[in-house]
C-alpha cells in the first residue's frame, strides 16, 4: 500500500507548544507527517528558516514518523511535488477558521489533489498564537508556557549579549 503523506506547512516562527501538540496528533493519523516550514523572503522573521527547522525537527525527535521540510512559494504546488495526500492545519479558535477555509479554497482551485485536515490543539494551548509568543519575547516576558524547551532555549540565547 503507498504511504499515505500530509504536510504540516507554518511559518513555525516560532514553533509553539500548540503546534507540536497538532504535529502529534496528525502523526496517529497518517503514516508520515512533514512538517513544512514556509520561507517567505518578503517577511523578516524573528528565527531564520533553516534554525526554525532545525527547532522543529528538535522538538518532534520523539515522533518517528514526523519530519522537517522547508519550501518557497505555493503550498499548493509544494503539495503536488510531494505526493501529500493531506494538509494539516490547527484551529485554535472560531476566529482562525475564516482564514483558514480562504486558504484550503483557494488552494484547492489550484490543486485538487490532497484534503485539507484541521485539527484542534488541546485546550491548554488553544489561546497560542505565534505572534503574541513574539511580542511577548520581544519585551523580555516569559514565554516558557508558550514553547516547547528547545525553542525556549534558542531565544533565550538570541536574547544573551
Ligand atoms: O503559520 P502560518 O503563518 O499561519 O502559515 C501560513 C502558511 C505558511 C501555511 C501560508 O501562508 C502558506 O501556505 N504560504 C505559502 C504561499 C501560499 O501558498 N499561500 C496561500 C495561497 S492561498
Amino acid at each position: 500500500m503507498t504511504e499515505r503523506l500530509a504536510l504540516f506547512p507554518g511559518s513555525f516562527d516560532p514553533f509553539t507548544l500548540g503546534h507540536l501538540d497538532i504535529a502529534r496528533r496528525a502523526s496517529t493519523l497518517f503514516d508520515r507527517i512533514e512538517v513544512a516550514v514556509a520561507v517567505n523572503r518578503s517577511k523578516q522573521p524573528l528565527l531564520p528558516a533553516d534554525r526554525r527547522c532545525d527547532l522543529v525537527r528538535e522538538c518532534t525527535r520523539d515522533l518517528p514518523n514526523v519530519s522537517v521540510v522547508s519550501f518557497e512559494g505555493l503550498l499548493a504546488d509544494f503539495a503536488r511535488v510531494r505526493g501529500a495526500v493531506a494538509v494539516v492545519r490547527g484551529l485554535r479558535q472560531v476566529g482562525d477558521f475564516e482564514y483558514e477555509m480562504r486558504m484550503a479554497q483557494a488552494n484547492r482551485r489550484l490543486h485538487d489533489g490532497y484534503e485539507t485536515v484541521f485539527l484542534l490543539p488541546s485546550e491548554e494551548h488553544a489561546a497560542v498564537h505565534a505572534s503574541i509568543v513574539r511580542e511577548i519575547h520581544a519585551w523580555g516576558g516569559d514565554i516558557s508556557s508558550f514553547v516547547p524547551s528547545p525553542v525556549l532555549a534558542a531565544l533565550a540565547a538570541g536574547r544573551r549579549p
